[in-house]
């Protein structure tokens, strides 16, 4: 599986910013909040594996390391686009971003760089079992502002394409063995509790501003998008744990199916057009 670097432009509607979903403006800030995430942490995640290219000898990973680095990069820039909006439209995403940065960094500068390699593996899986089951059920996307939808399957469909990258990488540099595989489970069950542990406060924290803090009925509609039905956060923990097993590998999961969309989307959001 060789990932393609698209240059694609989405143009965001910013005044759709807090509806673009339909399931209300609980669910679209759901999303928005997670795009907070996105351009810090897709640097991180190039930087962690430049830090081993030369390390790598497979020609084939080779090529697909630089695809994942233009991919990441593309996604980066199509998330600040969307973040600013987020800004624009009074939502505090960029004090949000800044801390964000802030552990980034931190985590740079305290952590081995086989560490960092193992916090980008394990939110690239984190990343690739969100994009399978925004892929494989049309319903958490259904009926929404057509050029959001499209960012969010553009960006399910290439982290699908580049699950396996940096993991191969991992696999290359780091090994196979008892120490490899503990590293990137305690990555994996520490980033768990650290994603979360940022995700849901800033979800408070926009859903205070956008003065829906206190609105119930919103809130169930969340809870039964995420966990009832279509209930995308409950089907991806057997996925989540698949990753625990010693001999696990992306593309156990084979979803390859999907990426056949990639060109059609491809050509609708290609940069110059
Ligand atoms: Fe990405
Ligand atoms: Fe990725």
């Amino acid at each position: 599986m060789l990932p393609i670097r698209r240059d694609l432009k989405f143009k965001l509607p910013a005044d759709k910013m807090r509806c673009w979903n339909p399931r209300g403006v609980h669910v679209s800030h759901f999303f928005n909040t997670l795009s907070i995430f996105f351009p810090s942490g897709e640097r991180f995640f190039i930087d962690s594996v430049r830090n081993y290219r030369e390390r790598i000898t497979d020609p084939e990973l080779q090529k697909a390391v630089t695809a994942f680095i233009g991919q990441e990069a593309m996604h980066g820039r199509e998330h600040i686009e969307y973040n600013n909006a987020l800004v624009a439209s009074g939502m505090p995403a960029d004090a949000m971003e800044r801390l964000v940065i802030r552990l980034l960094n931190t985590a740079k500068k305290i952590l081995p760089k086989a560490d960092q390699l193992a916090v980008t593996i394990a939110l690239e899986h984190f990343t690739a079992i969100l994009a399978d089951i925004l892929l494989r059920e049309p319903k958490l996307l259904e009926g929404s502002e057509p050029r959001f939808a499209a960012l969010w399957r553009w960006h399910a469909l290439e982290e699908t394409e580049h699950k396996a990258v940096a993991y191969d990488v991992y696999q290359a540099v780091i090994g196979k063995g008892a120490v490899a595989y503990v590293r990137r489970c305690v990555a994996l069950a520490a980033l768990t509790v650290i994603f979360w542990g940022l995700v849901i406060p800033f979800h408070l924290e926009i859903m205070r501003r956008e003065g829906g803090l206190f609105d119930f009925r919103g809130w169930w509609q969340l809870i039964k998008f995420q966990w009832i039905s279509p209930g995308g956060l409950r089907r991806i923990i057997p996925a989540y744990f698949d990753y625990y097993r010693p001999g696990f590998h992306p593309w156990q999961h084979d979803n390859r199916r999907f990426l056949v969309e990639l060109d059609a989307l491809a050509q609708t959001y290609r940069a110059a057009a």
